[in-house]
């Protein structure tokens, strides 16, 4: 009798704020699941007796329409509880640890009243992360400027770039992306052949300007896609006698190779869409601090560094906190928000949004000031390349606007979706539309009726970099050097940044600078390297 009162009283007082509740917990529990999820009917969390919550416990049952909500918590989980009631929440909002699973969120991102973690108002409520702020005069990033080289880029059928054309003088790092890690002897295997001809040629440009760091960057994105390699990042770190095996492999390399640091591309740790485990989380800080300390025992300063996504999805599988001091800095990459990937976003879709939005990089960051990460151990990422759509109505060519797929392939990169720097000056100097987004800082370039892609030109690069600096930043990273024709690495000297002495009495350094970039399409083996060796 107490019972079933209790539960009247209980409905009839959440049915007044019913609907609100309902869309809010649906909001909040897509994006704590991201996607994918509910294609069942999924235009509200209901259950009944038969139908049990995809999500969270089914409260307790209108009498009349044997209707019951889902949610967490006492209310939904405790006393009259219709089914699915161990249910725990993702945070716990002071309900007690008895309803949740944790006590707070990863990141120290907020939980919002109903138990879910994010990071928009609607989880957060008013409450503001400090972010760091700094004289953009003082010019913080412009201590480093470090460029990924796309070692397979020889690949592309134009618009290639030799370790010997990689320009000089702009870059304080040049990171060689990338090794592969064996996954049964975790020891450095290359991409391929070819690729793995070129370690030497890359670090060969520090005869050419002194000073300039050479890094072996390790993994990469296509690491972790389905296949032999899927498991092994995650492997090593759980195991020591493999990362025994792979310090040994690496220091040979460096010394072999003449490579000043290590950067590791693990993408993504705990991310199960990324082959990931739980125990990546912890495994990773372990593996960072034996590599640190087999590093430094070497006796010559190495560097070492690790990439950062700039998404909560995949940063709560990273323990920022414990893996800061091992490293030299982070490479956040910034860049690859949006794609056509997001049309399998449920709160997405398939809307054309810019992929280096300055809005949604600064709310990126605000995860690392979250955890009281140093922004001088912080890079900014830069890409040198555009995210392009094949738009759905010609009539409708601005950011938000329907996409029907990618982007037709560019004719040197050739893959739908993605142009390197160098093909959109050229689709822009044949007379493409550009439009300046001010406050996202991008630009937005159509042609073709139907053709758009976002990316930075000159102009909306010197506005991150002025953001670097704003936000005390140590250093900016550029995806990467082979994309560009000399243009965006040459505008970011334009904004002050720092350049660095270079020989140029080599053959085949005449001219590097300025001209000679708009020729990087029609240079091939004969042009390039008679001279070099
Ligand atoms: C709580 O943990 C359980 C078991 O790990 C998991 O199945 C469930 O999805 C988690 N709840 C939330 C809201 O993340
Ligand atoms: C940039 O991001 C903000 C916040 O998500 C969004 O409102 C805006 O439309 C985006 N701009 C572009 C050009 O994608
Ligand atoms: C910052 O860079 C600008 C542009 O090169 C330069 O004029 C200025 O002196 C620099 N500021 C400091 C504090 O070094
Ligand atoms: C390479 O360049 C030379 C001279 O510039 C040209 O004759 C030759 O056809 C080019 N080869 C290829 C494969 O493009």
């Amino acid at each position: 009798m107490k019972t079933s009162l209790s539960c009247v009283l209980l409905w009839a007082g959440l049915a007044v704020a019913a609907s609100s509740y309902e869309s809010s917990f649906l909001v909040q529990a897509r994006q704590s699941t991201r996607q994918k999820l509910w294609t069942r009917d999924d235009s509200d969390p209901k259950c009944t007796k038969d139908i049990p919550c995809k999500i969270g416990c089914c409260g307790p049952l209108d009498k009349d329409t044997g209707v019951g909500i889902c949610g967490l918590g006492p209310t939904f989980c405790g006393d009259g509880c219709t089914s699915s009631c161990d249910y725990k929440s993702e945070c716990d909002p002071g309900w007690g640890m008895q309803w949740s699973n944790a006590s707070t969120c990863p990141l120290n991102v907020c939980c919002s009243d109903f138990g879910f973690c994010g990071t928009t108002d609607e989880f957060c409520k008013g409450k503001e992360v400090s972010v760091p702020q700094c004289d953009p005069a003082a010019n913080s990033s412009h201590a480093r400027t470090v460029g990924y080289y796309e070692g397979w880029n020889w690949q592309r059928p134009c618009g290639t770039m030799k370790p010997s054309q990689i320009p000089l003088g702009y870059y304080s790092h040049i990171f060689f992306a990338f090794s592969l890690l064996d996954p049964t002897t975790f020891r450095l295997s290359p991409m391929d052949t070819e690729t793995g001809t070129l370690y030497g040629d890359v670090s060969a440009i520090k005869n050419r300007q002194p000073g300039v760091q050479v890094w072996i960057a390790i993994g990469g994105w296509a690491m972790n896609d389905p296949g032999p390699t899927r498991p092994t990042f995650s492997n090593l770190a759980k195991d020591e006698a493999a990362q025994d095996e792979f310090f040994e492999a690496l220091v040979t390399f460096m010394m072999a190779n003449d490579y000043d640091g290590v950067d590791i591309d693990w993408e993504y740790p705990v991310a199960d869409d990324r082959g990931g485990s739980v125990e990546d989380f912890d495994n990773y800080v372990n593996l960072l601090k034996r590599l640190r300390a087999r590093l430094n025992s070497i006796g010559v300063p190495k560097g070492l560094s690790i990439t950062l996504p700039a998404s909560y999805w995949y940063l709560k599988g990273f323990d920022i906190v414990n893996l800061e001091p091992y490293v030299d800095f982070f490479n956040v990459m910034t860049y690859d928000i949006h794609g056509v990937w997001d049309s399998t976003v449920q709160s997405l879709g398939p809307y054309a949004h810019a992929h280096t939005n300055l809005t949604e990089i600064e709310e990126a960051l605000k995860l690392l000031w979250r955890n009281n990460i140093n922004p001088e151990r912080v890079n900014l990422g830069l890409g040198f390349y555009g995210r392009s759509f094949t738009m759905k109505d010609p009539s409708c060519m601005a950011a938000g606007c329907e996409f029907s797929s990618g982007g037709n392939g560019g004719s040197c990169t050739g893959t739908p979706g993605v142009l390197s720097a160098h093909e959109i000056v050229q689709i822009i100097n044949n007379g493409a539309t550009v439009t300046t987004d001010e406050v996202a800082a991008v630009e937005i370039v159509t042609w073709d009726t139907n053709q758009w892609v976002s990316w930075d030109s000159t102009k909306t690069l010197a506005m991150k970099v002025n953001y670097a600096n704003e936000r005390c930043l140590g250093g900016v990273m550029v995806w990467a050097i082979d994309l560009d024709d000399g243009t965006l690495i040459k505008s970011l000297a334009d904004t002050g940044r720092p350049t660095y002495n270079y020989l140029t009495d080599l053959p085949w350094m005449t001219g590097c600078f300025g001209s000679a970039f708009d020729d990087w399409s029609r240079l091939n083996d004969s042009d390039i390297d008679s001279g070099s060796s």
